[in-house]
């Protein structure tokens, strides 16, 4: 479970690591499923073929394997029984996703996003860095290793504290709508800040707030980046993505994380 100060470092920041969550026979299991989307050439055992980009012949824009660039986001298997078990329903990941959101709210997860990767840059230079947040409505995302990431490898990046900065940008607590002018302020503003590499080993897992700036971060190591994400959702969304932003931006939260000074 989450101490205090855990909860407190997330409300503050937006974000919050975990190490050495997820269940190791099933990383085992999702790093293996992986391949069976790669394109003929890309071999698990020979790293010297995870060096992106993907060549144009191998690009595939079909969302359930989608592959450009430097980015390869297969979501096929999202929806197997055993992938929601790796991520979402994990024991202590809905434990602690309770624990910030309240006991017996949160939508049963019938899939996660998928496995997301990021191919090493090899000579390729890295781009700038910048922040945007997403736009599908959901509390609170998890982005769980399921191999370890280096420094400079490619982590999920964040930006610490402009999800209080965006949270009132939106006309809406939850879905994408937004004050154009407003959002593009704070991203400006943010965008000068250093973000947060959150690298780490295969099982630690990074909680992130929905409307925190992050971005999928260059990979200038050799490894293979590979990440596994959920987004967590209260049941009460459909009603509550209709209200503005709140006052008090923790009001749908559970009642030991509102009750946390920041
Ligand atoms: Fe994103």
């Amino acid at each position: 479970m989450l101490t205090t100060n855990e909860m407190r470092f997330f409300k503050r920041n937006g974000y919050l690591i975990k190490r050495g969550v997820l269940n190791p026979a099933l990383m085992e299991r999702a790093r293996a499923r992986l391949w069976d989307g790669a394109p003929p050439g890309r071999r698990r055992n020979d790293p010297d073929t995870w060096v992106g980009p993907f060549r144009q012949d191998e690009e595939n824009l079909d969302g359930a394997n989608h592959r450009r660039g430097f980015r390869w986001n297969f979501r096929e298997p999202g929806g197997e029984e055993w992938m929601v078990r790796l991520l979402a329903t994990d024991p202590k990941v809905w434990a602690m996703a309770e624990q910030m959101l309240g006991k017996g709210q949160l939508v049963q997860p019938k899939r996660i996003r998928g496995i997301y990767c990021t191919l090493p840059y090899g000579d390729h230079p890295p781009q700038a860095l910048g922040c945007h947040t997403d736009g599908h409505p959901f509390h609170l995302g998890v982005v769980g290793y399921i191999d370890d990431v280096p420094p400079n490898g490619g982590s999920f990046m964040v930006w610490p504290e402009s999800h209080r900065a965006f949270y009132p940008t939106f006309t809406s607590q939850y879905l994408r709508d937004q004050s154009e002018a407003a959002y593009e302020k704070v991203r400006t503003e943010f965008n000068q800040h250093p973000p947060v590499d959150t690298y780490g080993r295969a099982g630690d897992i990074v909680f992130w707030h929905h409307r925190l700036g992050h971005m999928a971060s260059p990979n200038t190591s050799r490894q293979l980046r590979q990440a596994v994400l959920y987004d967590f959702l209260k049941q009460d969304i459909e009603q509550t993505q209709q209200e503005p932003p709140q006052k008090d931006m923790w009001r749908d939260w559970s009642d030991q994380m509102r009750t946390i000074a920041i």
